[in-house]
């Protein structure tokens, strides 16, 4: 079964972003092995930018908080899926942290500049806005995704739900909802 680290960054627990969670664990019941992070529940802290973990040259920080935890998953997992809401047209600060920690995984002496025991990852970055525009923010989510092939995620393919102010209105949204069944079904491929 494949293993799929589902990171969810919303503070709302019935918003959008746990709605879609709550249906992609029940419909993946029995098919892939699901481990979720919910940031907004963690002590994720920003990255101290010490080096320390280009000195002692493994992926794991010196500054010890829940992304100790997360490194292995991160490093072990087949396929990770970010659900998040968009905050000021920007990644939420507690997934920008998370993102920056990955900064462990940076090697500047490989040539392909990563520490990741795994380097065949797949990234999705399924994204709720209130509003929109959506192309913009879907662009702003791809150029996030891409920093995260250092970690070993070489692949990602990004999604905005626009319209997504309303807690659990994506159930009601067909399109969104195919694009999000569509991400999982590449992500397990
Ligand atoms: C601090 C903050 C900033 C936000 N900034 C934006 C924004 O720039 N553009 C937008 O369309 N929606 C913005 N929103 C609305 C959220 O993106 C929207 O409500 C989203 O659906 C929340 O997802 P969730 O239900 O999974 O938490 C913002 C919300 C908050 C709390």
């Amino acid at each position: 079964m494949k293993k799929l680290l589902i990171v969810n960054a919303s503070k709302r627990r019935k918003g959008n972003s746990y709605t879609l969670e709550n249906r992609i664990v029940e419909q993946l019941a029995g098919k892939a092995e699901v481990n979720t992070f919910h940031i907004g529940e963690k002590d994720v802290r920003v990255c101290l930018a010490c080096d320390a973990c280009k000195r002692q040259h493994t992926p794991n920080c010196i500054q010890k908080d829940d992304f100790t935890a997360l490194i292995p998953a991160l490093d072990s997992c087949d396929a990770m899926l970010i659900l998040a809401p968009v905050h000021w047209d920007q990644f939420p600060a507690q997934l920008k942290a998370l993102l920056d920690r990955t900064y462990s995984f940076m090697a500047f002496t490989q040539p392909d500049f990563s520490m990741a025991g795994r380097k065949d990852k797949k990234l999705g970055g399924y994204f709720f806005a209130g509003f929109g525009p959506v192309d913009v923010y879907t662009n702003m989510v791809e150029t996030n995704l891409k920093s995260f092939a250092t970690a070993g995620f070489r692949e990602y393919k990004a999604h905005v739900a626009g319209n997504a102010n309303v807690p659990g209105s994506i159930l009601e949204k067909p399109e969104d909802l195919k694009a999000a069944d569509e991400m999982i079904e590449w992500l397990l491929a």
